[in-house]
């Protein structure tokens, strides 16, 4: 057979046309690799080289195609080789990398590494000793886990898409390759550009107005780590709250979302009055659609909130003064590994009370601490019988996805500790210590074992006739015996009523007068679904329970309503889980549905219907609690 001949019947026989399309597009794109692969580590979820190379600083040049649900374009890392290695690690996860040039010229060999669960691909560059610029040309796809593609119908308005960002806590590599690790941090600018219609907007100096050619330029001058990269994209409007901040949202939500935050400006200021100065120029908060599937994400210079804050009565907005609290803790002194997030937390609960204290009093601090205590017992109930290790402050999260050390224990268990030095030491000492905490360490991570050493030095060592078992409130399991008691008179009167309910098995006694969300919350949550079984109807008649437009007190009814089987609340169940995307709600309503058969497949059902507009992070959850297989990683 002629060569030709030979080639030909070869192509014909043995290699669909498909198949060659692949070979020639391989081809294509084929690039240098490395010429020997380093040894690749997990090191706190991260494979990075972090220890060797320092990145100075990010510049992102990203478009943003809403119908290929795409952003493609570059990362330039700007590095600090001076240890002169030969390689710089960064982490990937679900990325396209298309080349990677240094110094913006130079075509460089890489190679990516295996895939690892949870933690992704290393992508390994080859680098000089002089190389101060590494370029990675890049695109995302449209399953990236960081990125939140909705239709216009899952929007506010329902005519435009929207594209938010979600990196805490190591999704920032499906978007963005980087050294993904809380304990880098590097200053950024970047150029998006995006259909002109559309706003764009980031965690960092932020335009108010869209413009004519829709590129927006960016830029944050103060160091952050990773988790704190985010960006959102769609029919955003503006709204001033004060000098230094304001409101973003979808044009329609922007009225109700600035009448509810009115009081953000006194907030700001009481934070600052409380630990030192706001250190990010502006805080602005943006209110996305309902899939966001935490309540707030502490993106610097602009907060990310769920809009199932917006109750209208203003009851909710203790959430905002969380997420201006990691404007210290958090954003300022950082968890150095996901093993310290309750440094995080834990301080930011503590810090969130103590604003919400100063401005709405005592009384309703409380009333909030109380709350957020009865969460922390269930949770520990839960946990001490199925994780007994995750009830730890310090945790042990190595070769688990982070997000399973995102809990009430972080948060709770860690501000009772805060209460308790609070307690020992006086408000006084102990709002010096965390002055001076913040003030010595901003712009720095810390882990526990620091924050330990400087407790010891900074407040414990000033009365040692002071007794505190900080190891075992740190590295114990439970909850330990001094923990500090959490009362509120307002709530007791909750409880007293809710016995009487429970034990009469009636609405008799029962009297709602100047309930606030708070009650109502604390109440539901005290009743026993099998005392109330009979009059749950009675209940909902009375007080319009499954027709509530709060997002707090309809989950706290809802669950109440699937474990005794009321079936009048099953339309406005649906509905709420099929509106809602806030993973905090959704988790207890399926995991009530999860637990009998009947609930199991209803459960289901809803799920497949809600399911596309489900974040990631929410689906993943919901999955493993509905025992559908596939969970992804
Ligand atoms: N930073 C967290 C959200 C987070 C934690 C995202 C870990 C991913 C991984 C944020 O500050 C937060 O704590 N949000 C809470 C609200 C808060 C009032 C307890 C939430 O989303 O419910
Ligand atoms: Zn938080």
């Amino acid at each position: 057979m002629p060569y030709l001949c030979k080639i030909k019947y070869f192509m014909k026989s043995a290699l669909p046309l498909s198949v060659l399309f692949s070979v020639v597009f391989l081809f294509s794109c084929k690039h240098k690799e490395v010429r020997v692969m380093p040894d690749l580590k997990v090191n706190n979820h991260s494979f990075s080289n972090y220890d060797s190379v320092g990145i100075k600083h990010i510049h992102l040049d990203l478009n943003v195609d809403f119908k290929a649900r795409k952003l493609e374009g570059k990362v330039v890392l700007s590095i600090d080789n001076s240890k002169g290695c030969s390689y710089l690690i960064l982490d990937t996860r679900q990325l396209f990398i298309q080349k990677v040039m240094l110094e913006d010229s130079l075509e460089t060999a890489w190679s990516m590494g295996q895939e690892e669960k949870h933690v992704g691909r290393a992508l390994v560059i080859e680098i000089g000793k002089k190389t101060r610029k590494v370029a990675v040309y890049y695109n995302t796809v449209p399953e990236a886990e960081a990125l939140m593609w909705l239709e216009p119908e899952q929007t506010s308005g329902k005519k435009h898409p929207f594209l938010f960002t979600q990196s805490q806590a190591i999704l920032a590599r499906t978007w963005i390759p980087c050294m993904d690790a809380p304990a880098v941090r590097s200053t950024y600018t970047a150029r998006i550009s995006c259909d002109n219609q559309y706003l764009a907007l980031m965690s960092a100096e932020n335009p108010v107005v869209k413009n004519n050619n829709g590129i927006y330029n960016f830029r944050m001058d103060q160091p952050i780590p990773s988790y704190l990269m985010a960006l959102a994209v769609g029919d955003i409007g503006f709204l001033p709250l004060g000098e230094n901040c304001g409101v973003y949202a979808e044009p329609d939500m922007l009225q109700k979302s600035a009448e509810e935050f009115v009081s953000l400006p006194s907030m700001i200021s009481s934070a600052g009055e409380l630990y030192g100065a706001y250190a990010w120029g502006r805080y602005d908060i943006l209110v996305l659609p309902p899939s966001f599937p935490f309540g707030g994400m502490e993106n610097p210079r602009l907060t990310f909130a769920t809009p199932t804050i917006i109750a209208g009565d203003k009851s909710l907005v203790s959430l905002v003064a969380h997420e201006l609290a990691h404007s210290w803790s958090g954003n300022l002194v950082t968890n150095e590994t996901w093993d310290d997030f309750w440094l995080n937390e834990g301080f930011t609960v503590y810090f969130e009370e103590r604003i919400m204290e100063k401005i709405y009093g005592k009384a309703y601090a409380d009333m909030l601490a109380t709350i957020s205590f009865g969460e922390l017992k269930l949770t520990l109930e839960d946990l001490m019988t199925n994780a007994p290790g995750d009830t730890k402050l310090k945790l042990n999260l190595k070769g688990r996805n982070p997000d399973d050390g995102v809990s009430d224990i972080a948060y709770v268990k860690g501000c009772m500790f805060l209460r308790l030095l609070e307690e020992k030491f006086g408000r006084k000492r102990f709002d010096e210590f965390l002055k001076h905490y913040f003030s010595v360490r901003k712009w720095k991570t810390i882990n526990t074992e620091d924050f330990l050493l400087s407790l010891d030095e900074n407040l414990l060592s000033s009365n040692r006739k002071i007794n505190i078992n900080v190891q075992e409130w740190v590295y114990g399991i439970g909850l330990p015996e001094d923990c500090p008691k959490v009362r509120s008179t307002e709530l007791q009167k909750v409880e007293v009523m809710a016995s009487a309910i429970n034990a009469t098995k009636s609405l008799k006694g029962m009297d709602t007068t100047g309930f606030t969300t708070h009650h109502w919350l604390h109440l539901l949550r005290n009743l026993e679904p099998d005392s109330v079984s009979g009059i749950m109807r009675q209940l909902d008649t009375t007080y319009g329970l499954s027709a509530s437009h709060n997002s707090e007190i309809q989950c706290d009814w809802y669950l109440l309503s699937v474990r005794n089987h009321y079936k009048e609340a099953e339309p406005y169940i649906e509905a709420y889980l099929l509106q809602v995307g806030r993973r905090k709600f959704l988790k207890p309503l399926y995991e009530a549905y999860a637990q009998t058969p009947e609930g199991l497949e209803t459960g289901r059902r809803i799920y497949a219907k809600a399911e596309k507009s489900y974040h990631a992070v929410s689906r993943n959850t919901i999955r493993e609690i509905l025992k559908l297989n596939a969970v992804k990683e």
